[in-house]
């Protein structure tokens, strides 16, 4: 990220071209950019490249990694990635382009990265209208993106909001001026058997999903439920290995996973070895956090020892996602 120099504010309304100019610019030098669609701005980036959605991580300071949803130019595009059933097709071509998100099967070679999923077999899609459609049509690629604020702050409903909020560190504000729908879109997922899940109410509203699936929704308590064990919740990767943190030796047929280049003792008799990054640097851990932690589960250790990561930045939510990784499972 650049930091503190102010960059180009551009109208996507009168320089439409030069917008989308800039915006791909940005976004294939792996940079998050703020996406005007009708829910909310979002703060985008290529949901096929690991350090760009680190670095939405890094400029929101989101303490943790969440599915994000990942915005197609169209129903054509969504399926080069997921996997659509009836229903969900249905759905798509009711309502997109607009604020309604799928939870789909990915496709099992799709270029999404594991950092934009959480891990995740499943992937939340969205077409959004507009200018954000035209500019992933033009880029080519998926863009994963939640919303354009800080951690903790609520959603941004217009460009000077963004500006305000994180215009220090993004290269390029697009104001597309005020979002038209004001809050995020509704999620759903079709489960096996063909019931359709309420995930987040949002823009479209359910009686008009429930007209089109041809049924009623199903609303779960959990959704909405505040305590739920770390690492129980439905849309969290965990491993099927047990996870033991802060380890400072491995044992014979553990995998390991370590940080920093520093030698573990007890690693050359380990079944397998990853270091999260060799030379120390957070974002390039968390790009690579969910595949060592897929690989190490893979390699058929029953235990996985990781050592201790360090707790600033990123390592914020490195370390939430390995305490849900470890958190006992019934
Ligand atoms: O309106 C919106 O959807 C905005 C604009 C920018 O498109 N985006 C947005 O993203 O609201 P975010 O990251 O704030 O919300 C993503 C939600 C999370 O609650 C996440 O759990 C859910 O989508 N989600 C994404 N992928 C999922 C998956 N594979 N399974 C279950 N939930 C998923
Ligand atoms: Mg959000």
């Amino acid at each position: 990220m650049k930091g503190s120099i102010k960059e180009p504010h551009i109208h996507i309304k009168n320089d439409r071209q030069p917008a989308l100019q800039a915006a791909v610019t940005e976004l294939a030098a792996g940079q998050p950019i703020p996406l005007p669609t009708e829910p909310v701005y979002g703060l985008a980036a290529d949901a096929t490249n690991p350090a760009a959605i680190a670095r939405i991580y890094e400029t929101k300071g989101r303490p943790q990694f969440n599915p994000l949803i990942c915005h197609m130019a169209d129903i054509a595009m969504a399926e080069r990635y997921a996997i659509f059933d009836p229903i969900s097709l249905d759905l798509a071509e009711a309502f997109w382009p607009g604020p309604l998100t799928l939870v789909l099967p990915l496709k099992p070679a799709s270029d999404i990265h594991a950092l934009a999923t959480a891990g995740l077999d499943t992937v939340g899609i969205r077409v959004p209208q507009g200018f954000a459609g035209d500019l992933i049509r033009r880029f080519g690629k998926p863009l994963a993106a939640p919303g354009a604020n800080s951690s903790g702050k609520i959603n941004p409903p217009s460009a000077a909001h963004v500006e305000a909020d994180l215009g220090q560190k993004i290269n390029l504000i697009l104001d597309g001026g005020a979002a038209s729908v004001g809050v995020e879109s509704t999620i759903v997922k079709v489960e096996e058997g063909g019931k359709v899940r309420l995930l987040r109410p949002g823009g479209v509203v359910t009686a008009e999903i429930e007209r089109v699936a041809g049924k009623r929704l199903e609303r779960s308590e959990k959704a909405s439920a505040a305590i739920e064990a770390p690492g129980m919740l439905a849309s969290h990767y965990a491993p099927g290995a047990a996870v033991r943190l802060n380890a400072t030796s491995v044992s014979p047929g553990e995998a390991l996973i370590r940080f920093e280049g520093i030698p573990v003792a007890g690693e050359e008799t380990a079944r397998a070895v990853f270091d999260l990054s060799p030379s120390g640097d957070l974002s390039e851990a968390a790009a690579n956090l969910f595949d060592y932690l897929k690989a190490a589960d893979a390699s058929g250790a029953d235990s996985i020892a990781i050592t201790s990561i360090p707790t600033h930045g990123l390592g914020e939510a490195i370390n939430d996602r390995l305490s849900r990784a470890a958190a006992p499972r019934s």
